[in-house]
């Protein structure tokens, strides 16, 4: 299993491109099943979950290639309608082909997708969605049986006990996009990658309204045509690039970037002292060497975003003072803070908000990936501690981040990959 050295202590400093969004590229991926013919994605990262969709699709019956950071998506006239155990359990977001196979074939079967790294992660939502549009959804055997002979537009609330869904918003938009009649989706949740999926698919003839807002309407259409397309930048790729510059109190001048899709993210490296300048789709960050303490507050889009939580701990660990992270979105988010705290941070959970004591120093130790997020968090804190960090289990940062190690280095990092 690969892993990083970091040698802690070098003040980053240069210019990145920001990569395509992961969480715009898996979604988009599947919707391309429900138009016959090729579609062709851009500005795909090629990352472990993209790699891991393609083989989703291909499971399906579709031809995907990837060259470069373009996706080809040859789709034939009808697909498979089961995604085993085997495909799902190894990517939650192996979810958004039931929306696309409900659309496309009126039929789908997913093995259920468990619990993960960050907590409990239900898909009550998404079946609300579907039984609404007039399916049938039978759970047995640890698969989800949905079925439906014709699907109906409905008016359809979405907001669950923890917010709105990003997922269930998707998959219902997606379900939705073939119902007869006009869908309204409310209480929709507000990521931007939604808007972004909904683009592709009225790229494709589907014809939906109210993007980027909670309530969107969906007038059915009979057939979809592939289409070209260029997927977002990822926002929270740009905010890790941005937080490691931050962090080792460097500059990062960060291009191909949508600042205004993160904007509650560039407050808070505002608000610990640093400067973040923004001139369209650049933005240039100079970290300040003594970040002062924050409150943070996670919740879902547009305020701050859960996948950035872990990675925000790790700068607030030596800031002056007492800072807080109250994780509102996935409230079991936290399987960092040990590895952090071998590193030398004073961090204490209550519930779900971690208090975080300003420490002086942090100094390199071994520390474990857990999930995504978290093994950037555990990177972010290697660049500023005394000696050697070593993190194991990398497979998780790559399955979004597309050598980030290569990005690093590029700007001064000294981060090291080993195979064994
Ligand atoms: C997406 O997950 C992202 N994943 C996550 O990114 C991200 O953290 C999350 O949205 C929030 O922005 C992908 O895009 C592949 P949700 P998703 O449904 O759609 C609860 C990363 O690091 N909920 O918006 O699965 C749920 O438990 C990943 O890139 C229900 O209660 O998240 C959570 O508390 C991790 N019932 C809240 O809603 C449901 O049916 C928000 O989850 C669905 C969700």
């Amino acid at each position: 299993m690969d892993r990083f050295i970091i040698e802690g202590g070098k003040t980053l400093k240069g210019k990145l491109k920001a990569g395509g969004s992961k969480n715009a590229s898996l979604p988009i991926m599947a919707a391309s099943l429900m138009a016959e013919g090729e579609t062709i994605l851009h500005n795909c990262p090629d990352v472990v979950d993209v790699r891991y969709m393609m083989k989703v699709l291909s499971y399906l019956g579709a031809d995907v290639s990837m060259k470069g950071n373009t996706l080809r998506i040859k789709v034939p006239g009808k697909i498979k309608n089961t995604a085993p155990y085997d495909l799902v359990r190894k990517m939650r977001a192996s979810y958004y082909v039931l929306g696309a196979l409900i659309g496309k074939q009126k039929s789908a079967v997913l093995s259920l997708p468990g619990g993960c790294a960050i907590g409990e992660r239900p898909i009550d939502l998404h079946i609300k969605g579907f039984k609404s549009l007039g399916c049938n959804v039978v759970l047995k055997h640890g698969y989800v049986y949905v079925k439906c002979k014709k699907l109906k537009a409905n008016e359809i609330y979405l907001e669950g006990k923890f917010g709105t869904s990003m997922g269930a918003t998707i998959n219902v938009l997606m379900a939705a996009v073939f119902a007869k009649g006009k869908t309204i989706i409310k209480g929709a949740a507000l990521e931007p990658e939604i808007a972004d999926v909904a683009s592709f698919l009225n790229r494709m003839g589907a014809d939906i309204k109210g993007l980027d807002t909670p309530i969107l309407e969906i007038n059915g259409i009979d057939k979809l045509e592939p289409t070209e397309y260029t997927i977002l930048s990822d926002r929270i790729e740009s905010g890790t690039l941005l937080a490691a510059a931050s962090i080792t109190g460097g500059e990062l001048t960060l291009s191909n970037t949508n600042p205004e899709q993160y904007s509650e993210v560039l407050n808070k490296f505002t608000e610990i002292g640093d400067s973040v300048q923004i001139d369209g789709n650049t933005i240039y960050l100079k970290g300040s060497k003594q970040k002062k303490s924050v409150e943070i507050d996670i919740m879902p889009y547009p305020y701050f975003p859960t996948d950035m939580q872990a990675q925000f701990m790790s700068i607030l660990i030596k800031a002056n003072g007492i800072s807080t992270i109250t994780e509102n979105v996935f409230t079991k988010r936290f399987m960092h803070i040990p590895e952090l705290k071998r590193m030398g941070a004073d961090i204490e959970l209550r519930d779900n908000t971690a208090i975080i004591k300003g420490v002086k120093k942090l100094s390199g130790a071994p520390v474990m990936a857990s999930d995504l997020r978290a093994s950037a968090a555990l990177v972010l804190a290697g660049l500023v501690a005394d000696g050697e960090t070593e993190v194991k289990r990398i497979y998780h940062i790559d399955r979004g981040y597309e050598h980030i190690e290569k990005k690093l280095r590029k700007i001064g990092a000294h981060i090291r990959r080993y195979k064994k």
